[in-house]
């Protein structure tokens, strides 16, 4: 990268490419890695569900690597940015939930909606500086995630989910071991080189 800061360098990526948050190049990145849009280019139906999606990145990049041929199904506590979409958020492949995922009457519609051939997670908590407790919280959504995984991907479906290294992240990892034919960890280059988050991912649902 250079002098280049990498902040600037990739949210003005993002900016010039019409999403609102450089965490998109992550996503693209695992998708050109581990093809966990493939299913959508071969057929129609392909449905996913992306937690912790505001502003919008990860939603947009879905719903334009899909085209019509696929259906999203999105959620956070904040509202999408409405910046770069350009009407795709109206479009009837597209539904957002406004919401925690911990509460009990945004799970079941999520789970109505599914299954889901991909599960994409970029949920995390709003940070306090304090490592230990970040990574804490996280932990938990990160379970709550895994959880979604386990109960609406399909047989062969895909879970990519953001973890704040440390604490019991070893434990996540055996227990996608358990769920997925392959799990591991993979670090994309557009996180900044000094942070400790990470992704996990789970391919092939058993
Ligand atoms: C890093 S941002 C996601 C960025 C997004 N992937 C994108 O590309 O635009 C993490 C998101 O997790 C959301 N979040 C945190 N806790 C949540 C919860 N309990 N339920 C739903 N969303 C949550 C936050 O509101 C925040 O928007």
């Amino acid at each position: 990268m250079g002098s280049y800061d990498t902040l600037d360098y990739w949210s003005l990526k993002a900016q010039k490419e019409g999403y609102p948050a450089r965490s998109v190049y992550k996503l693209k990145e695992m998708d050109e890695k581990f093809g966990l849009f493939k299913g959508a280019v071969k057929g129609a139906g392909f449905k996913v569900l992306d937690v912790g999606a505001a502003p919008g990145s990860w939603s947009l990049y879905a719903l334009r690597r899909m085209g019509g041929s696929g259906s999203l199904v999105s959620v956070d506590l904040s509202p999408l940015s409405r910046v770069y979409d350009k009407g795709l958020f109206d479009a009837s492949n597209f539904f957002f939930i406004q919401g925690d995922i911990t509460d009990a009457s945004v799970r079941s519609q999520l789970l109505e909606r599914g299954p889901y051939h991909l599960v994409m997670s970029d949920v995390a908590p709003a940070t306090t500086g304090n490592r230990a407790v970040d990574t804490l919280r996280s932990l938990a959504l990160v379970e709550e995630v895994v959880a979604y995984a386990e109960a609406a991907l399909v047989a062969g479906g895909n879970l990519v989910v953001k973890v704040f290294q440390g604490g019991d992240t070893a434990e996540v990892l055996k227990r996608l071991r358990s769920l997925f034919t392959t799990a591991r960890s993979f670090k994309p280059e557009a996180c900044r080189s000094e942070s400790f988050e990470t992704y996990y991912l789970g391919l092939g649902k058993k």
